[in-house]
């Protein structure tokens, strides 16, 4: 499973960069925003940080002339740029043609299978299907990510199913369950991956051992 970080931080994309297990970066208008630098600077510099690494950008238009003139925009700024396409019908709509043009697409914003479905027909190279806002309406956000899983393979689509909103590691443990081809996830929750007691206890012990003994490598 890819492994992709959620910000619009230069400095914790190249934080998660430096553990050499980042496959790519997805932003949004508002982790851009919150950025509080500019959107095409902040794109450009990520891909600079994370190079191979799928680097999702954003429209922000929400009718289809205005939406592709923003998406022919943005995939110009990188060839690593994926555009990022809400899921509304003007969204479908564009990424079919940004399909038909070679150009990958994200599209955000999906909740159930038959949104994936409609993304998946149109040609998406991801689908972002979100979690945590589901699960905060008491509803299971990861029963759509494994029904979506089990669409793109069954009707053998391209598309991979992206895990967003991702709140807390178990979330990413799911989505491995789920068989998802990638999880997004804030800089905090990746480092959160790297936590277990039992880790901390045996390094310590291993650690005192050796020194006792007074080895050294080398
Ligand atoms: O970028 C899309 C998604 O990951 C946002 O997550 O936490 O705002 O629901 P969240």
């Amino acid at each position: 499973m890819k492994l992709f970080v959620d910000t619009g931080d230069v400095e914790e994309v190249r934080k998660a960069a430096e553990w050499g297990v980042l496959d790519g970066v997805t932003t949004n208008p508002t982790l851009i925003a919150k950025s509080g630098k500019g959107f095409k600077e902040t794109v450009l510099k990520i891909c600079e940080l994370v190079p191979n690494g799928a680097i999702s950008a954003e429209v922000i238009a929400t009718d289809y002339e205005t939406m592709l003139k923003e998406a022919l925009e943005v995939s110009g700024w990188h060839p690593q740029v994926v555009v990022k396409v809400p899921l509304i019908e003007p969204g479908v709509r564009l990424v079919r043609t940004l399909s038909e043009r070679g150009i990958r697409t994200n599209v955000t914003l999906v909740f159930s299978v038959s949104q994936a479905l409609l993304a998946a027909k149109a040609g998406a190279t991801y689908i972002s299907n979100f979690v945590g806002r589901v699960d905060d309406l008491s509803d299971d956000g990861m029963v759509a990510v494994a029904d979506s899983v089990a669409m793109v393979e069954n009707y053998g689509f391209e598309s991979e199913i992206l895990v967003a909103s991702v709140r807390h590691p178990l979330h990413v443990v799911q989505a491995v369950n789920a068989g998802a081809h990638v999880a997004t996830m804030p800089f905090k929750i990746m480092e959160m991956m790297f936590k277990h007691p039992l880790t901390d206890i045996g390094l310590t012990r291993f650690l005192d051992d050796w020194k006792k003994a007074g080895l050294s490598i080398g």
